[in-house]
């Protein structure tokens, strides 16, 4: 279960992607960026925050805490914006908070070194999870206090909008020829070595119990919540085995898969 807090104060949006995140104060003090139920990409983008996000951490990789925030929308009246007001008031409920990174920087694979271990392990995870959004354009990679931070995994594990093609979109390679990490000769057969024998049914029975019961609730196909959070975690489980092997488009210590 995610630690639930309620929104105190709405402080600024973070206008650099596309969905808007806020960043808000809450009642336990905390800041946190906050990803709106109400946004156009909707929940399903908060549920891969939430299974990429938990899985990276037991995988051993940074990513900021998340939370669930509660949000009335009561809040959206007294904002000026337009957009953030028509935001607020489409997300009453149940949202997700992450830890604020105070002061980070975004990645630059221009100004920073990564090392081919931390490289592969990143690289790895994302083709894992089949994300998108981790280009040398995009990184959604910050710096703070010198560590790299993933953050923005909401454009991942594209089986799920489609569920009945899920087994054979899951079996797709991952191209890796724009990741951000591309460039440091990542050791994507020692991360896979390292770190696939971690991800078990059991482990991703963990993961997906921390998604909210009310963003899994009336998807086509599924009588309970539960039986969405298998469908999760099939084909994570079936791809940990295999997709080191389907990476594409990047020189890696293995020898140029
Ligand atoms: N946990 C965080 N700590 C600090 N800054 C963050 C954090 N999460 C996001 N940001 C900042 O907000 C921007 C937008 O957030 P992101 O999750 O990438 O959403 P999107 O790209 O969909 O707008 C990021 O590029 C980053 O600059
Ligand atoms: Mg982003």
């Amino acid at each position: 279960m995610l630690k639930e807090v309620t929104v105190t104060r709405y402080i600024t949006p973070l206008r650099e992607g596309g969905s808007l995140p806020g960043l808000v104060e809450a009642d336990d003090l905390g800041t946190y960026v906050m990803k709106f139920t109400g946004a156009g990409q909707g929940r399903k983008t908060l549920v891969a925050e939430v299974v990429c996000g938990e899985l990276a951490r037991r995988l051993g990789l940074r990513v900021p805490g998340l939370v669930t925030i509660h949000l009335d929308p009561v809040l959206g009246l007294g904002e000026p914006d337009q957009e953030v007001q028509e935001l607020l008031k489409a997300s009453g409920g149940r949202n997700l908070g992450m830890d604020f990174l105070s002061r980070a920087i975004g990645f630059d694979p221009l100004a920073f070194e990564v090392g081919s271990q931390e490289a592969g392990r990143i690289v790895w995870f994302d083709a894992l999870v089949g994300n998108v959004d981790r280009s040398w354009r995009n990184p959604n990679l910050l710096m703070w206090h010198g560590d790299l931070w993933l953050i923005d995994h909401g454009a991942t594990m594209i089986w799920h909008h489609n569920w009945p093609g899920a087994e054979a979109s899951a079996a797709r390679p991952y191209d890796a020829s724009d990741h951000a990490l591309a460039p440091f000769a990542p050791d994507v057969a020692g991360a896979a070595a390292e770190l696939a024998p971690l991800v078990t049914e059991e482990l991703l029975t963990e993961v997906t119990a921390a998604i909210p019961d009310e963003w899994l609730t009336g998807e086509a196909g599924f009588d309970t919540p539960d039986a969405l959070r298998r469908a999760y975690a099939r084909p994570l489980l079936a791809r940990a085995a295999v997709i080191h092997e389907r990476i594409r488009g990047i020189e890696t210590l293995q020898g140029g898969k």
